[in-house]
This record gives structure tokens, C-alpha cells and sequence, in this order.
């Protein structure tokens, strides 16, 4: 049985200009503190990047971007590629995020093609999954987390799918206040991993670090968090003040 170290990630989103971010970090850098028992991950916005690195300097948090471009240069105004976000000093990356998916576009197609460019730069991609209200009404919730997981996923060596983590958040309960029951959770992060270990390798499917993402607070993190298949949490809107991430980041 592999060991899976928990990620905790908090995703800023549209929240926090640089110096707010800055701020912010040293305030969680010093909440925080050397060790945690887990992995801590923050995703403030592109123009935060480069001083929220320098300011986590000789912490344990590692910054994350929360998009990237699949080309690492050329004539794509307005584009950041894998290569930049690494130079701002980040090692993560999330990919895929319903927003993202909802909003600009993003399909498993260019999910995979950003995936793929930023295993290449050496980023650790966090791959975000989901199904809407309405695929859950409709009983299309396992069919659309699988495809989304084969496509997103499809084409990557053993080596590249180790550093892959996934999030599964359902879009019900991104900002709603909606948690998924802890059955909800447990039922399809066991799936996800069996769906990684039919369609790729068992090994990685056991070693892959898949976190849950929807309206954790301080308050539910334990909960989730004592499920066997859940590794860690995605955080929106509790990752914003420095005492409730700090709080789901203790959760233990
Ligand atoms: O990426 C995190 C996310 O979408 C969940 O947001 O505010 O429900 O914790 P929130």
C-alpha cells in the first residue's frame, strides 16, 4: 500500500493584488510555520506569483499558478507558459479548473496538451475534475469523471503520471456551501483511483494523490480528510484568511 504524504491547497482565484498577497504569505508562512505534517500549496494570482515565492522563501508552502498555456513561446498575447511560471520560482500548477471549463473554454483536449507541457517544464500539475448539477441529476457522474480522467491523462509516461496530483471537485459545490457527503467523496475518489489503475497502472493509481475540493472549511477538513481515498484538499474560499487555511492545514 503506497504512502500518500496529504497536499493542502489553497486557490486564491480573482482574490488579493500583490501587495495583499505578499502580506498574506508572510502571515502564513509564519502561522504555518517549518514543518507541517502535510504538504501546503497557495495559487494567488499570475501578477502575485514571482513576489509570494520570494516572500515563502524558506518555507515549507509551495506556490502554485492556477492556469497555464500549453505553448512555451511564440505569438499568443496574453499567454504565460509552464517555462514562466516555473521562473517566478513556483513548482505547481493547476490545470483544469471548472471555472476554466465553464468559462474560457478548456476542454480535456487542452487539459492534457497544458498537462503534458508542464511535466515537461517540471512542474506538479494539480488536474482538476468535476461533474455539474445537472450530469449528478442525470446519473452521469462516474461517465464524466472517467472521460475527463482517460483524456486529461491520456498519452503520459508511468514516470510523468507519478508527479500528477488530481482534484476532484464537484462544481454543486464549489462556493456553495454544498460539501458532498463523505459518502459522495469516499464513492468517487475509490472510483477515480480504480479509473487510474484500469485505464493506466495499478502501482500509480495507489500512489496518486487525489485531493477534494467544494466548500472545505476548518470545520469539515477532518471528516474528509479521514477517508481512505481522499489525500488532501483544494481550498477557495476558506484558503483566504490566514486563521481558517492555518486551521485546515492543522486539521489533524
Ligand atoms: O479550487 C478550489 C475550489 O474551486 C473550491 O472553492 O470556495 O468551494 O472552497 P470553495
Amino acid at each position: 500500500m503506497a504512502t500518500r504524504t496529504p497536499l493542502i491547497a489553497g486557490n486564491w482565484k480573482l482574490h488579493k493584488d500583490c501587495a495583499e498577497s505578499v502580506a498574506f504569505a508572510h502571515e502564513l508562512k509564519s502561522a504555518i510555520g517549518a514543518d507541517t505534517d502535510v504538504d501546503v500549496m497557495v495559487a494567488p494570482t499570475f501578477t502575485a506569483l514571482y513576489p509570494v515565492c520570494e516572500a515563502l522563501k524558506g518555507s515549507p508552502i509551495a506556490v502554485a499558478a492556477q492556469d497555464m498555456f500549453w505553448e512555451s513561446k511564440g505569438a499568443w498575447t496574453g499567454e504565460i507558459s509552464a517555462e514562466m511560471i516555473r521562473s517566478c520560482g513556483c513548482t505547481h500548477v493547476i490545470i483544469g479548473h471548472s471555472e476554466r471549463r465553464q468559462y474560457f473554454g478548456e476542454t480535456d483536449e487542452t487539459v492534457n496538451a497544458k498537462l503534458k507541457s508542464a511535466l515537461e517544464a517540471g512542474l506538479v500539475p494539480v488536474v482538476c475534475i468535476g461533474e455539474t448539477d445537472e450530469e449528478r441529476k442525470q446519473g452521469k457522474t462516474f461517465e464524466v469523471l472517467d472521460t475527463q480522467v482517460k483524456m486529461g491523462l491520456k498519452g503520459l509516461s508511468a514516470e510523468e503520471l507519478a508527479s500528477v496530483v488530481l482534484a476532484y471537485e464537484p462544481v454543486w459545490a464549489i462556493g456553495t456551501g454544498n460539501t458532498a457527503t463523505p459518502d459522495m467523496v469516499q464513492e468517487v475518489h475509490a472510483f477515480l483511483r480504480k479509473s487510474v489503475a484500469d485505464s493506466l497502472q495499478k502501482e500509480l493509481a495507489n500512489a496518486m494523490r487525489i485531493l477534494y475540493g467544494g466548500s472545505v472549511k476548518s470545520g469539515n477538513i477532518a471528516e474528509l480528510m479521514a477517508l481512505e481515498d481522499v489525500d488532501g484538499a483544494l481550498v477557495g474560499g476558506a484558503s483566504l484568511d490566514t486563521e481558517s487555511f492555518s486551521g485546515i492545514v492543522r486539521y489533524k
